[in-house]
Protein backbone atom coordinates (compact mmCIF):
# COMPACT_ATOMS: atom_id res chain seq x y z
CA UNK A 1 0.00 0.00 0.00
CA UNK A 2 1.33 3.60 -0.06
CA UNK A 3 1.31 4.92 3.20
CA UNK A 4 2.16 9.01 3.96
CA UNK A 5 2.95 9.37 8.25
CA UNK A 6 2.96 13.44 9.22
CA UNK A 7 5.21 14.03 11.84
CA UNK A 8 8.33 12.07 12.28
CA UNK A 9 8.91 11.82 15.81
CA UNK A 10 9.21 9.22 17.93
CA UNK A 11 5.82 7.38 17.23
CA UNK A 12 5.47 8.59 13.20
CA UNK A 13 9.01 7.61 12.30
CA UNK A 14 8.80 4.02 14.07
CA UNK A 15 5.10 3.86 12.68
CA UNK A 16 6.73 5.04 8.99
CA UNK A 17 10.03 2.73 8.93
CA UNK A 18 8.28 -0.35 10.36
CA UNK A 19 5.75 -0.49 7.82
CA UNK A 20 8.00 0.18 4.59
CA UNK A 21 9.81 -3.40 6.74
CA UNK A 22 6.59 -4.74 6.13
CA UNK A 23 6.63 -3.91 1.88
CA UNK A 24 4.27 -0.78 1.69
CA UNK A 25 5.65 2.17 -0.01
CA UNK A 26 6.05 4.80 2.59
CA UNK A 27 6.44 9.09 2.68
CA UNK A 28 7.12 10.54 6.37
CA UNK A 29 6.48 13.82 6.41
CA UNK A 30 7.85 16.68 9.45
CA UNK A 31 7.59 20.54 9.16
CA UNK A 32 11.02 20.94 10.52
CA UNK A 33 13.39 20.57 7.34
CA UNK A 34 16.58 20.11 9.62
CA UNK A 35 15.24 16.93 11.07
CA UNK A 36 13.88 15.63 6.89
CA UNK A 37 17.66 16.90 5.69
CA UNK A 38 19.20 14.84 8.37
CA UNK A 39 16.80 11.61 7.63
CA UNK A 40 17.31 11.97 3.67
CA UNK A 41 21.31 11.52 4.60
CA UNK A 42 20.82 8.77 7.01
CA UNK A 43 20.89 10.75 10.49
CA UNK A 44 18.41 9.45 12.72
CA UNK A 45 17.23 12.14 15.09
CA UNK A 46 16.44 9.96 17.67
CA UNK A 47 17.90 6.79 19.83
CA UNK A 48 15.57 4.03 19.57
CA UNK A 49 17.03 0.47 19.22
CA UNK A 50 17.30 -1.49 16.25
CA UNK A 51 15.47 1.38 14.42
CA UNK A 52 18.75 3.39 12.49
CA UNK A 53 19.54 -0.36 10.92
CA UNK A 54 15.80 -0.22 9.83
CA UNK A 55 15.77 3.22 7.97
CA UNK A 56 18.64 2.86 6.52
CA UNK A 57 17.28 -0.44 4.82
CA UNK A 58 14.45 0.24 3.85
CA UNK A 59 15.83 3.86 2.47
CA UNK A 60 18.31 2.25 0.51
CA UNK A 61 15.53 -0.18 -0.83
CA UNK A 62 13.38 2.87 -1.91
CA UNK A 63 10.20 2.24 0.35
CA UNK A 64 10.70 4.81 2.30
CA UNK A 65 11.09 8.12 1.81
CA UNK A 66 10.78 11.65 3.43
CA UNK A 67 10.00 15.42 2.93
CA UNK A 68 8.77 18.87 4.32
CA UNK A 69 5.92 18.94 1.47
CA UNK A 70 2.61 17.36 2.65
CA UNK A 71 1.71 17.97 -0.89
CA UNK A 72 3.51 16.09 -2.35
CA UNK A 73 4.17 13.71 0.40
CA UNK A 74 0.51 12.59 0.62
CA UNK A 75 -0.52 12.80 -3.10
CA UNK A 76 -0.31 8.74 -3.67
CA UNK A 77 -1.34 7.66 -0.40
CA UNK A 78 -4.45 5.41 0.58
CA UNK A 79 -3.99 5.81 4.21
CA UNK A 80 -2.82 8.80 5.28
CA UNK A 81 -1.36 8.98 9.47
CA UNK A 82 -1.48 11.80 11.82
CA UNK A 83 1.23 11.55 14.40
CA UNK A 84 2.16 14.99 15.11
CA UNK A 85 2.30 16.03 18.75
CA UNK A 86 -0.55 16.28 21.20
CA UNK A 87 1.83 18.08 24.39
CA UNK A 88 0.24 19.70 27.37
CA UNK A 89 -1.69 22.86 26.96
CA UNK A 90 -1.94 25.21 29.52
CA UNK A 91 -5.07 24.61 31.29
CA UNK A 92 -3.99 21.20 31.74
CA UNK A 93 -5.59 19.71 28.58
CA UNK A 94 -4.26 18.25 25.61
CA UNK A 95 -2.99 21.07 22.94
CA UNK A 96 -4.54 19.97 19.61
CA UNK A 97 -2.92 22.80 17.81
CA UNK A 98 -0.87 20.47 15.76
CA UNK A 99 -3.94 17.81 14.65
CA UNK A 100 -6.10 20.82 13.37
CA UNK A 101 -3.51 22.49 12.01
CA UNK A 102 -2.30 18.84 9.76
CA UNK A 103 -6.07 18.82 9.17
CA UNK A 104 -6.16 22.18 7.65
CA UNK A 105 -3.38 21.76 5.41
CA UNK A 106 -4.13 17.99 4.64
CA UNK A 107 -7.92 19.29 3.42
CA UNK A 108 -6.68 21.90 1.51
CA UNK A 109 -4.35 19.77 -0.57
CA UNK A 110 -6.91 16.67 -0.84
CA UNK A 111 -6.87 15.70 -4.70
CA UNK A 112 -8.28 12.05 -4.38
CA UNK A 113 -10.17 10.13 -1.30
CA UNK A 114 -7.85 9.03 1.29
CA UNK A 115 -8.14 7.66 4.82
CA UNK A 116 -7.07 9.83 7.43
CA UNK A 117 -6.09 7.88 10.65
CA UNK A 118 -5.28 9.30 14.18
CA UNK A 119 -2.41 8.50 15.90
CA UNK A 120 -1.41 11.11 18.24
CA UNK A 121 -3.35 10.29 21.69
CA UNK A 122 -6.41 12.78 21.41
CA UNK A 123 -9.02 13.81 23.61
CA UNK A 124 -12.77 12.23 22.78
CA UNK A 125 -14.20 13.66 20.65
CA UNK A 126 -11.04 14.49 18.70
CA UNK A 127 -12.10 12.33 15.76
CA UNK A 128 -15.39 13.44 15.23
CA UNK A 129 -14.34 17.24 15.07
CA UNK A 130 -11.05 16.63 12.65
CA UNK A 131 -13.52 14.91 10.20
CA UNK A 132 -16.36 17.70 10.39
CA UNK A 133 -13.66 20.50 9.94
CA UNK A 134 -12.44 18.43 7.11
CA UNK A 135 -15.58 18.56 5.41
CA UNK A 136 -16.11 21.87 5.62
CA UNK A 137 -13.06 22.56 4.02
CA UNK A 138 -13.33 19.78 0.77
CA UNK A 139 -15.42 18.71 -1.48
CA UNK A 140 -13.06 15.87 -1.72
CA UNK A 141 -14.64 12.22 -0.43
CA UNK A 142 -12.11 10.96 2.95
CA UNK A 143 -12.62 9.04 6.15
CA UNK A 144 -11.32 9.31 9.37
CA UNK A 145 -9.98 7.34 11.73
CA UNK A 146 -8.48 6.82 14.49
CA UNK A 147 -5.35 4.25 15.34
CA UNK A 148 -3.90 5.35 18.83
CA UNK A 149 -0.32 4.32 19.35
CA UNK A 150 0.44 1.85 22.40
CA UNK A 151 4.64 1.33 21.34
CA UNK A 152 7.22 1.70 24.81
CA UNK A 153 10.27 3.64 23.80
CA UNK A 154 12.93 1.83 24.42
CA UNK A 155 10.94 -1.61 22.98
CA UNK A 156 8.99 0.25 19.89
CA UNK A 157 10.25 -1.60 17.02
CA UNK A 158 9.36 -4.85 18.85
CA UNK A 159 6.28 -3.45 20.27
CA UNK A 160 5.63 -2.34 16.57
CA UNK A 161 5.71 -5.67 15.27
CA UNK A 162 4.48 -7.45 17.78
CA UNK A 163 1.36 -5.11 19.35
CA UNK A 164 -0.39 -7.19 22.09
CA UNK A 165 -3.56 -5.85 20.38
CA UNK A 166 -4.33 -3.09 17.30
CA UNK A 167 -7.05 -0.93 18.07
CA UNK A 168 -9.05 0.71 15.53
CA UNK A 169 -12.03 3.48 15.59
CA UNK A 170 -13.65 3.35 12.48
CA UNK A 171 -17.67 4.23 11.92
CA UNK A 172 -17.27 2.37 8.51
CA UNK A 173 -16.20 -1.15 8.20
CA UNK A 174 -14.57 -1.09 4.76
CA UNK A 175 -12.06 1.79 6.63
CA UNK A 176 -11.53 -0.86 9.17
CA UNK A 177 -10.80 -3.40 6.74
CA UNK A 178 -8.47 -1.36 5.16
CA UNK A 179 -6.35 -0.88 8.17
CA UNK A 180 -6.99 -4.89 8.92
CA UNK A 181 -4.92 -5.10 5.42
CA UNK A 182 -2.18 -3.15 6.32
CA UNK A 183 -1.46 -4.70 9.57
CA UNK A 184 -2.20 -8.10 8.62
CA UNK A 185 1.64 -8.60 9.04
CA UNK A 186 1.85 -8.00 12.34
CA UNK A 187 -1.09 -9.97 13.37
CA UNK A 188 -0.08 -13.33 11.85
CA UNK A 189 -0.02 -15.19 15.88
CA UNK A 190 -3.61 -14.32 16.33
CA UNK A 191 -2.79 -11.25 17.70
CA UNK A 192 -6.35 -8.94 18.35
CA UNK A 193 -6.89 -6.65 16.05
CA UNK A 194 -10.42 -4.98 18.20
CA UNK A 195 -12.70 -2.26 16.27
CA UNK A 196 -15.02 -0.13 17.60
CA UNK A 197 -16.27 3.73 17.70
CA UNK A 198 -13.73 6.86 17.45
CA UNK A 199 -14.30 7.38 20.58
CA UNK A 200 -13.90 4.32 22.48
CA UNK A 201 -10.71 3.88 20.63
CA UNK A 202 -9.67 7.26 21.71
CA UNK A 203 -10.64 6.14 25.05
CA UNK A 204 -8.89 3.03 25.14
CA UNK A 205 -5.22 5.11 24.99
CA UNK A 206 -6.05 7.38 27.66
CA UNK A 207 -7.38 4.57 29.75
CA UNK A 208 -4.61 2.53 29.14
CA UNK A 209 -1.82 4.98 30.02
CA UNK A 210 -3.95 5.87 33.37
CA UNK A 211 -3.83 2.61 35.09
CA UNK A 212 -0.34 2.35 34.09
CA UNK A 213 0.19 5.37 35.80
CA UNK A 214 -1.72 4.56 38.75
CA UNK A 215 0.37 1.20 39.46
CA UNK A 216 3.28 3.29 39.64
CA UNK A 217 1.87 5.70 42.12
CA UNK A 218 0.36 3.32 44.08
CA UNK A 219 3.52 1.27 44.04
CA UNK A 220 5.00 4.63 44.81
CA UNK A 221 3.20 5.08 47.81
CA UNK A 222 3.63 1.40 49.11
CA UNK A 223 7.09 1.31 48.96
CA UNK A 224 7.54 5.29 51.11
CA UNK A 225 5.16 3.81 53.27
CA UNK A 226 7.25 0.24 53.61
CA UNK A 227 10.45 2.29 54.21
CA UNK A 228 9.01 4.21 57.52
CA UNK A 229 7.79 0.83 58.87
CA UNK A 230 11.19 -1.00 58.04
CA UNK A 231 9.60 -3.36 55.52
CA UNK A 232 10.83 -4.10 52.28
CA UNK A 233 9.12 -3.50 49.16
CA UNK A 234 10.38 -6.43 47.47
CA UNK A 235 9.59 -8.70 49.59
CA UNK A 236 6.42 -6.87 49.39
CA UNK A 237 5.99 -7.35 45.72
CA UNK A 238 6.95 -11.39 45.52
CA UNK A 239 4.30 -11.32 48.51
CA UNK A 240 1.76 -9.65 45.77
CA UNK A 241 2.81 -10.66 42.71
CA UNK A 242 2.21 -14.27 42.42
CA UNK A 243 -1.41 -13.41 43.15
CA UNK A 244 -2.27 -13.90 39.70
CA UNK A 245 -5.09 -11.30 40.04
CA UNK A 246 -2.01 -8.35 40.46
CA UNK A 247 0.88 -9.90 39.22
CA UNK A 248 4.19 -8.37 38.77
CA UNK A 249 4.23 -5.86 35.99
CA UNK A 250 4.51 -2.58 36.41
CA UNK A 251 4.52 -2.35 40.54
CA UNK A 252 8.44 -1.29 40.22
CA UNK A 253 8.88 1.39 43.07
CA UNK A 254 11.36 4.26 41.79
CA UNK A 255 11.68 8.04 41.41
CA UNK A 256 8.16 8.69 39.88
CA UNK A 257 7.01 8.19 36.03
CA UNK A 258 8.12 10.72 33.61
CA UNK A 259 7.87 11.08 29.60
CA UNK A 260 5.94 12.54 26.80
CA UNK A 261 3.38 10.69 27.57
CA UNK A 262 1.67 9.38 31.03
CA UNK A 263 2.50 13.05 33.02
CA UNK A 264 0.40 14.57 30.13
CA UNK A 265 -2.16 11.99 29.70
CA UNK A 266 -3.15 11.60 33.08
CA UNK A 267 -3.41 15.40 33.28
CA UNK A 268 -5.49 15.36 29.83
CA UNK A 269 -7.97 12.84 31.35
CA UNK A 270 -8.18 14.91 34.80
CA UNK A 271 -9.21 18.10 32.17
CA UNK A 272 -12.18 15.90 29.95
CA UNK A 273 -13.27 14.89 33.46
CA UNK A 274 -13.56 18.91 34.59
CA UNK A 275 -14.98 19.88 31.40
CA UNK A 276 -17.91 17.36 31.60
CA UNK A 277 -18.56 18.70 35.46
CA UNK A 278 -17.22 14.91 36.57
CA UNK A 279 -14.56 14.63 39.36
CA UNK A 280 -11.25 13.09 38.34
CA UNK A 281 -10.10 12.22 42.04
CA UNK A 282 -7.81 9.04 41.26
CA UNK A 283 -6.35 10.91 38.30
CA UNK A 284 -6.03 13.80 40.85
CA UNK A 285 -4.02 11.75 43.28
CA UNK A 286 -2.27 10.05 41.24
CA UNK A 287 -0.46 12.72 40.02
CA UNK A 288 -0.42 14.51 42.86
CA UNK A 289 1.61 11.61 43.96
CA UNK A 290 3.84 10.93 41.27
CA UNK A 291 5.04 15.03 41.69
CA UNK A 292 5.90 14.02 45.02
CA UNK A 293 7.91 11.17 44.25
CA UNK A 294 10.19 12.86 41.93
CA UNK A 295 11.79 14.55 45.34
CA UNK A 296 12.24 11.69 47.40
CA UNK A 297 15.38 10.97 46.46
CA UNK A 298 16.26 14.84 46.54
CA UNK A 299 15.05 14.93 50.36
CA UNK A 300 17.47 11.74 50.81
CA UNK A 301 20.01 12.99 49.58
CA UNK A 302 19.99 16.17 51.51
CA UNK A 303 19.05 14.51 54.74
CA UNK A 304 21.93 12.18 54.82
CA UNK A 305 24.25 15.46 54.21
CA UNK A 306 22.51 17.53 57.15
CA UNK A 307 21.19 19.87 54.88
CA UNK A 308 23.61 21.36 53.25
CA UNK A 309 24.31 20.49 49.73
CA UNK A 310 26.65 23.49 49.05
CA UNK A 311 29.94 22.21 46.87
CA UNK A 312 29.13 19.06 47.76
CA UNK A 313 29.46 17.05 44.55
CA UNK A 314 27.25 14.48 43.34
CA UNK A 315 27.08 12.26 40.48
CA UNK A 316 24.59 10.77 38.40
CA UNK A 317 23.80 7.74 36.67
CA UNK A 318 20.73 7.73 34.16
CA UNK A 319 18.87 11.19 32.82
CA UNK A 320 16.64 9.58 30.29
CA UNK A 321 12.65 9.07 31.68
CA UNK A 322 13.56 5.42 31.37
CA UNK A 323 16.27 2.96 30.08
CA UNK A 324 16.78 2.40 25.86
CA UNK A 325 15.32 6.15 24.54
CA UNK A 326 17.14 8.99 24.53
CA UNK A 327 14.14 11.16 25.75
CA UNK A 328 14.23 13.16 28.40
CA UNK A 329 10.53 15.11 28.37
CA UNK A 330 9.07 14.81 31.83
CA UNK A 331 12.35 13.16 32.80
CA UNK A 332 12.41 12.69 37.60
CA UNK A 333 16.29 13.23 36.81
CA UNK A 334 15.54 16.55 35.35
CA UNK A 335 12.99 17.71 38.72
CA UNK A 336 16.64 15.92 40.61
CA UNK A 337 19.28 18.30 38.55
CA UNK A 338 17.06 21.15 39.18
CA UNK A 339 16.82 20.25 43.20
CA UNK A 340 20.53 19.51 42.97
CA UNK A 341 21.81 22.69 41.51
CA UNK A 342 19.00 25.08 43.22
CA UNK A 343 20.82 23.58 46.51
CA UNK A 344 24.34 24.59 45.35
CA UNK A 345 25.57 21.20 44.46
CA UNK A 346 28.10 20.03 41.82
CA UNK A 347 27.04 17.39 39.31
CA UNK A 348 28.15 14.67 37.15
CA UNK A 349 26.03 13.35 35.02
CA UNK A 350 26.36 10.42 32.36
CA UNK A 351 23.43 8.56 30.67
CA UNK A 352 24.46 6.19 27.73
CA UNK A 353 22.37 7.94 25.18
CA UNK A 354 20.47 11.40 26.55
CA UNK A 355 23.63 13.52 27.39
CA UNK A 356 23.10 15.52 24.27
CA UNK A 357 19.47 16.31 25.09
CA UNK A 358 20.71 16.87 28.56
CA UNK A 359 23.23 19.28 27.55
CA UNK A 360 20.87 21.33 25.54
CA UNK A 361 19.03 22.23 28.27
CA UNK A 362 21.67 22.59 30.80
CA UNK A 363 24.75 23.52 29.06
CA UNK A 364 28.09 24.31 31.32
CA UNK A 365 26.25 24.02 34.35
CA UNK A 366 26.98 20.07 34.35
CA UNK A 367 29.68 17.72 33.85
CA UNK A 368 29.22 15.22 31.58
CA UNK A 369 30.84 12.15 31.94
CA UNK A 370 30.63 9.82 28.54
CA UNK A 371 31.71 6.59 30.69
CA UNK A 372 29.76 6.64 34.05
CA UNK A 373 32.69 5.66 36.30
CA UNK A 374 33.86 9.41 34.97
CA UNK A 375 31.12 10.34 37.11
CA UNK A 376 32.21 9.07 40.03
CA UNK A 377 35.69 10.94 40.19
CA UNK A 378 35.43 12.96 42.59
CA UNK A 379 31.92 12.76 43.84
CA UNK A 380 30.50 12.61 47.14
CA UNK A 381 27.88 10.30 46.25
CA UNK A 382 26.22 8.33 43.04
CA UNK A 383 22.55 8.68 42.45
CA UNK A 384 20.72 5.72 40.08
CA UNK A 385 18.44 7.93 38.20
CA UNK A 386 17.28 5.32 35.79
CA UNK A 387 18.40 1.40 35.06
CA UNK A 388 19.95 1.02 32.17
CA UNK A 389 21.08 -2.45 32.08
CA UNK A 390 24.64 -1.35 32.09
CA UNK A 391 24.42 -0.23 35.46
CA UNK A 392 23.23 -3.73 36.88
CA UNK A 393 26.47 -5.18 37.58
CA UNK A 394 29.52 -2.64 37.32
CA UNK A 395 32.94 -2.89 39.41
CA UNK A 396 32.26 -2.09 42.86
CA UNK A 397 35.96 -1.71 44.05
CA UNK A 398 36.34 0.58 41.15
CA UNK A 399 33.70 2.61 42.11
CA UNK A 400 34.53 2.68 45.72
CA UNK A 401 38.37 3.51 45.04
CA UNK A 402 36.80 6.69 42.27
CA UNK A 403 33.85 8.23 45.14
CA UNK A 404 34.69 10.44 47.76
CA UNK A 405 32.27 8.40 49.82
CA UNK A 406 31.04 5.02 48.92
CA UNK A 407 27.34 6.35 49.55
CA UNK A 408 24.94 5.13 46.73
CA UNK A 409 21.01 6.63 46.40
CA UNK A 410 19.19 4.42 44.51
CA UNK A 411 16.30 5.28 42.93
CA UNK A 412 15.36 2.29 41.16
CA UNK A 413 16.52 -0.32 43.04
CA UNK A 414 19.25 -1.61 40.93
CA UNK A 415 21.19 -3.10 43.62
CA UNK A 416 20.66 -5.47 46.16
CA UNK A 417 20.50 -3.92 49.56
CA UNK A 418 22.49 -6.78 51.86
CA UNK A 419 25.06 -6.90 49.15
CA UNK A 420 25.63 -3.52 49.09
CA UNK A 421 26.10 -2.96 52.57
CA UNK A 422 28.51 -6.21 52.74
CA UNK A 423 30.90 -4.55 50.18
CA UNK A 424 30.77 -0.95 52.53
CA UNK A 425 28.76 1.02 50.76
CA UNK A 426 26.13 3.56 52.25
CA UNK A 427 23.05 2.30 50.38
CA UNK A 428 19.37 3.99 49.87
CA UNK A 429 17.21 2.38 48.02
CA UNK A 430 13.34 2.96 47.71
CA UNK A 431 11.17 1.99 49.67
CA UNK A 432 13.56 -0.54 51.98
CA UNK A 433 14.58 0.42 55.01
CA UNK A 434 17.83 2.56 54.34
CA UNK A 435 21.34 1.59 55.96
CA UNK A 436 23.17 4.48 56.48
CA UNK A 437 26.31 4.57 58.88
CA UNK A 438 25.58 7.61 59.94
CA UNK A 439 25.06 11.49 58.22
CA UNK A 440 28.44 12.44 56.18
CA UNK A 441 30.75 14.60 58.09
CA UNK A 442 30.80 18.03 57.23
CA UNK A 443 33.12 19.71 55.02
CA UNK A 444 35.61 21.63 56.76
N1 LIG B 1 6.41 8.75 22.32
C1 LIG B 1 5.69 7.69 22.66
O1 LIG B 1 6.20 6.73 23.24
C2 LIG B 1 4.23 7.62 22.30
C3 LIG B 1 3.55 6.41 22.46
C4 LIG B 1 2.20 6.36 22.14
C5 LIG B 1 1.55 7.50 21.70
N2 LIG B 1 2.21 8.68 21.57
C6 LIG B 1 1.49 9.84 21.07
O2 LIG B 1 1.87 10.02 19.71
C7 LIG B 1 1.92 11.42 19.40
C8 LIG B 1 3.30 11.79 18.87
O3 LIG B 1 4.23 11.58 19.91
P1 LIG B 1 5.80 11.64 19.64
O4 LIG B 1 6.46 11.25 20.91
O5 LIG B 1 6.11 10.91 18.39
O6 LIG B 1 5.97 13.21 19.38
P2 LIG B 1 7.26 13.95 18.77
O7 LIG B 1 7.22 15.31 19.36
O8 LIG B 1 8.46 13.10 18.94
O9 LIG B 1 6.96 14.01 17.20
C9 LIG B 1 5.98 14.82 16.63
C10 LIG B 1 6.50 15.28 15.27
O10 LIG B 1 5.44 15.95 14.58
C11 LIG B 1 6.01 17.02 13.86
N3 LIG B 1 4.95 17.97 13.49
C12 LIG B 1 4.23 18.76 14.32
N4 LIG B 1 3.35 19.51 13.61
C13 LIG B 1 3.51 19.14 12.30
C14 LIG B 1 2.90 19.56 11.08
N5 LIG B 1 1.95 20.49 11.07
N6 LIG B 1 3.31 18.99 9.94
C15 LIG B 1 4.30 18.07 9.94
N7 LIG B 1 4.92 17.64 11.06
C16 LIG B 1 4.53 18.18 12.22
C17 LIG B 1 7.06 17.57 14.79
O11 LIG B 1 8.01 18.36 14.12
C18 LIG B 1 7.65 16.27 15.38
O12 LIG B 1 8.73 15.82 14.60
C19 LIG B 1 1.50 12.14 20.66
O13 LIG B 1 0.12 12.38 20.63
C20 LIG B 1 1.82 11.14 21.75
O14 LIG B 1 1.02 11.32 22.90
C21 LIG B 1 3.54 8.75 21.86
Amino acid sequence: MKIAVIGTGYVGLVQGTCLAESGNDVVCIDKVAAKIEGLKHGKIPIYEPGLSELVHRNQRDGRLAFTTDLARGMEEAEIVFIAVGTPQGDDGGADLSGIWAVGRQVAEVLRSPKIIVIKSTVPVGTNAELARGMADATKVAFDVASNPEFLKEGAAIEDFNKPDRIVVGARKPAVAERLHALYAPFLRTDRPFLVMSPESAEMTKYVANCLLATKISFINEMANLCEVYGADINDVRRGIGHDQRIGFHFLHPGVGYGGSCFPKDVRAVIHMAQSRGLPARMMAAVDEVNEAQKNVLFQKIETHFSGSLRDRTIAIWGLAFKPRTDDIREAPAMVLINSLLEAGADLRVHDPEALANVRAIYGERLTYCDRPYGALEQADALVIATEWNEFRNPDFEIMIRLLRQPVIFDGRNVFDLARMTALGFTYHGMGRAAVDSGSAPKRQ
